[in-house]
């Protein structure tokens, strides 16, 4: 195999649910917002706005209108019990699009999370959270973060500093497979 920073930091990366409280620096951010923007999408149509959201209040206040929908005891949604919809990471990266563009979504992810990766921090991908932001109780909420309540919520992306160093899970190998 062939390792140098970019593989190394595909290679490193596990979802990580525990987060330090330190806010990422503006300078990660930076290189956060360059990654989300070169991801590459269908006929370069760009459909995904993202919103890096840092506001404590906010995300408080979205976990618990997302908690009174789904209840309050809901391990169906989540591996973790704690703080399922943004485990309580200083960033929380949410990622919309007009209509059901989730192969861009799901590629523009990615390179945040690589990008994350190589610079230090962990990532969560949530797609759970869909369930508040796909409601009619979503929509006040995309509204305060200056998207329209129609739009479609792809995925979201939890950041921050590692607070635990998961295990590799493990890989069902033979869904890859090469053909000569
Ligand atoms: C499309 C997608 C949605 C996911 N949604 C959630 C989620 O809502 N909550 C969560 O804690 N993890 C979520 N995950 C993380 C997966 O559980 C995790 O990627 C998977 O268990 C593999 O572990 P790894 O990322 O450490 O390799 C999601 C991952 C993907 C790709």
């Amino acid at each position: 195999m062939i390792l140098n920073e970019v593989t190394k930091a595909i290679f490193g990366r596990q979802t990580v649910r525990e987060y330090k409280p330190e806010q990422i620096s503006g300078e990660q951010l930076q290189t956060l917002i360059n990654a989300a923007l070169l991801a590459p999408s269908g006929r370069n149509s760009q459909p995904c706005h993202v919103r890096f959201l840092q506001n404590a209040d906010m995300l408080r206040g979205m976990q618990i209108d997302f908690k009174n929908l789904v209840g309050w005891d809901t391990p169906v949604h989540t591996r973790s019990d704690k703080n399922p919809f943004y485990h309580n990471a200083p960033t929380f990266a949410l990622i919309f699009a007009e209509g059901q563009s989730h192969m861009d979504g799901g590629i523009m992810a990615e390179n945040i999370c690589i990008a994350a990766q190589g610079i230090g921090l962990g990532t969560c991908l949530v797609g759970s959270a869909g369930a508040l932001f796909n409601a009619p109780e979503g929509v006040k909420w995309k509204l305060k973060m200056n998207i329209p309540g129609d739009y479609v919520y792809l995925i979201g992306i939890c950041i921050g500093y590692p607070d635990e160093k998961p295990e590799q899970k493990p890989r069902i190998e033979d869904r890859i497979q090469v053909i000569r």
